[in-house]
């Protein structure tokens, strides 16, 4: 299925109050909740409708790694980024910050440092220090109100010997940069040459 862009409605208000909403419901309502990343557009029709139909079904039971879904992941990554995975290589997980921790325990030791460009979503500290890692930061730079990355710092910080693995954030949260394609080639090769994995929330 292919969805254009007009299908959507990204003008109408929908309160949420009364939702549980962690985002409007968190604080008093005079607090502007500009600190998550919590939408407020509706959920695209055929995805709840999809939800929906499933919820009629009785029996909420486990499920397996459904091959339909596979094959779209697949194919959504073919189509928006010209790279050809293979389904064995998809693992899901009830979470991004769940899915750091455990990349975070497979691919490095404790003691190894992780690397991550601050300011940045608080929950990277923790998912760091809480499994025994230490956090390695690489300050971003302030400039001209737009923020970049210092690449002569990251460069010493992934010579670090401790630093195995690089937390990549794009969108990066809360600056708000999506990095452009140099800045990301410029990653990928500095991280090739101290082979530093690169951890990427995108
Ligand atoms: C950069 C970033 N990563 C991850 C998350 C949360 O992801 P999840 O709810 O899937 O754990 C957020 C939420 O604000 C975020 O800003």
């Amino acid at each position: 299925m292919e969805i254009v862009s007009g299908a959507f409605d990204f003008d109408t208000i929908i309160p949420r109050q009364g939702t549980g909403s962690l985002k409007w419901e968190k604080y008093e309502p005079d607090v502007l909740p500009l600190w998550v990343a919590d939408m407020d557009f509706a959920c695209p029709e055929a995805v709840s409708r999809a939800l929906v139909e499933r919820a009629a079904h009785p029996i909420y039971g486990y499920n397996t790694q459904s091959p339909a879904l596979m094959e779209s992941i697949v194919q959504w990554v073919k189509r928006r980024h010209h790279w050809e995975i293979e389904p064995e290589w998809i693992l899901l997980s009830p979470g991004v910050i769940n899915s750091i921790i455990l990349s975070i325990l497979a691919l490095s030791q404790p003691g190894d440092g992780v690397i991550i460009q601050t300011p940045i979503y608080h929950p990277f500290f923790p998912v760091i220090r809480d499994n025994e890692r230490e956090v390695a930061e690489n300050p971003l730079i302030l400039n001209n109100g737009r923020y970049e990355i210092d690449f002569d710092q990251l460069e010493r910080t992934l010579a670090g010997r401790k630093n195995k693995l690089l937390l990549l954030c794009s969108p990066h949260n809360p600056v708000g940069r999506v990095w452009s394609r140099d800045e990301l080639k410029t990653i990928s090769e500095l991280c090739q040459k101290y082979e530093v994995d690169v951890l990427s929330d995108y």
